[in-house]
C-alpha cells in the first residue's frame, strides 16, 4: 500500500471532495476517510473528478474507510453502506475506529467475511493502546491486522505498539501525524525540528512527514488547503541522516495530543 496519504478528519463535504481531488492529482494514492468524518460521498466525487480527469484509475488508488463503534453490531451492513457512499464497488482497507471490547471481535469478523466476499481487499484496527487488548481481537480471529492506525508523532511515538505488532506482520499507522489541528504549531516551531528543516530548506512538516516514512510508519496528514498538499507529498527529494533521526527520535514525551 502507499506509505503516505491524505488523511479527511474534520473535513466538510466541499473540502473533502476538494482535498480528495488534489491529493489524487498532486500524487497521493492514499486517502484515509471514515463513516464518523460524514464525508464520504464527498471523498466519492473527489475520487471520480480525479478518475474522469485522468489523473488516476480505480486501481492505481488506495482507499481507506473505518467503521464507527455504533455500527459493530452489524457490520455487514455497515460496510454495504461506506461502499455505496463511497461510490465504490471495493475498498481497500476497512479499518475499526475503536477498541470496544463488548463486540468488536464481531466486527472484525464481519470485515474477515467482507474479504472473502471481495468487498474489502485488506483489514485493520485503530486506536488500540495496549498489546493484550490488540491480541484479544487477533486471537479470536483469522485475517491478521494489515496495520494499527494509531496517534503518532515526535512526541508520541508509539515503539511499544510498534514493537508488539511487527511479530503479526501488522504496521504503524499514524494518525495526528503533524500533531493534530491546533497543536501543530508546537511541532513545527520545536527547536530541534525546525533547524532540520532549516538544514535541509525543507518545512517543519515536510521533516515531520519525512521522520514517519524513514522510522517505518506510513503518515497521513490532513489538510484542507491544496498548497499545503502539494508540500506534504513532496518529500521524496532528500533523506533525513541517522544523527538527524537520532535527534527526532530522543523528541519522545508520551505525550499525546487527544482525548481517546
Ligand atoms: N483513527 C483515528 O481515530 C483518527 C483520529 C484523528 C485523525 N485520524 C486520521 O489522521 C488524519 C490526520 O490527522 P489530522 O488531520 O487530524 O491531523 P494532522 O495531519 O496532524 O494535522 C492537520 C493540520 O495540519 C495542517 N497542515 C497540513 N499540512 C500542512 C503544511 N504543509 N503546512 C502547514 N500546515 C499543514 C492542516 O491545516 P490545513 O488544512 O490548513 O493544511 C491541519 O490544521 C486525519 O485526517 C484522519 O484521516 C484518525
Amino acid at each position: 500500500m502507499p506509505i503516505l496519504g491524505l488523511g479527511m478528519f474534520s473535513l466538510s463535504d466541499s473540502e473533502a471532495e476538494n482535498s480528495t481531488y488534489w491529493a489524487l492529482k498532486h500524487g497521493f494514492r492514499l486517502i484515509d476517510t471514515a463513516r464518523i468524518y460524514g464525508n464520504e460521498e464527498a471523498v466519492g466525487r473527489g475520487i471520480k473528478r480525479a478518475i474522469d480527469e485522468g489523473y488516476v484509475t480505480r486501481g492505481e488508488i488506495f482507499i481507506t474507510t473505518k467503521m464507527w463503534t455504533s455500527d459493530y453490531s452489524d457490520g455487514a451492513a455497515a460496510i454495504d453502506a461506506s461502499l455505496s457512499r463511497l461510490g465504490l464497488d471495493y475498498i481497500d482497507l476497512m479499518i475499526l475506529h475503536h477498541s470496544q471490547p463488548s463486540n468488536d471481535v464481531d466486527a472484525y469478523k464481519a470485515m474477515e467475511q467482507a474479504v472473502r466476499d471481495g468487498k474489502l481487499r485488506s483489514i485493520g484496527l485503530s486506536n488500540y493502546y495496549e498489546p493484550e487488548d490488540f491480541d484479544r481481537v487477533v486471537n479470536a480471529t483469522t485475517i491478521k491486522p494489515a496495520l494499527l492506525q494509531n496517534e503518532t508523532h515526535p512526541y508520541h511515538q508509539s515503539g511499544l505498539m510498534k514493537e508488539h505488532i511487527a511479530q503479526y506482520g501488522t504496521v504503524l499507522e499514524s494518525w495526528f501525524p503533524l500533531g493534530g489541528r491546533g497543536n501543530t504549531q508546537t511541532l513545527f516551531n520545536d527547536e530541534t525540528i525546525s533547524s532540520i528543516a532549516s538544514a535541509h530548506e525543507k518545512s517543519s512538516a515536510q521533516v515531520i512527514l519525512r521522520w514517519h516514512l524513514q522510522a517505518g510508519q506510513i503518515a497521513i496528514p490532513g489538510s484542507s488547503n491544496e498548497q499545503h498538499i502539494i508540500e506534504d507529498y513532496d518529500i521524496w527529494d532528500f533523506e533525513l541522516s541517522d544523527e538527524e533521526m537520532r535527534s527526532m527520535s530522543a523528541l519522545e514525551k508520551d505525550e499525546r495530543f487527544s482525548w481517546y
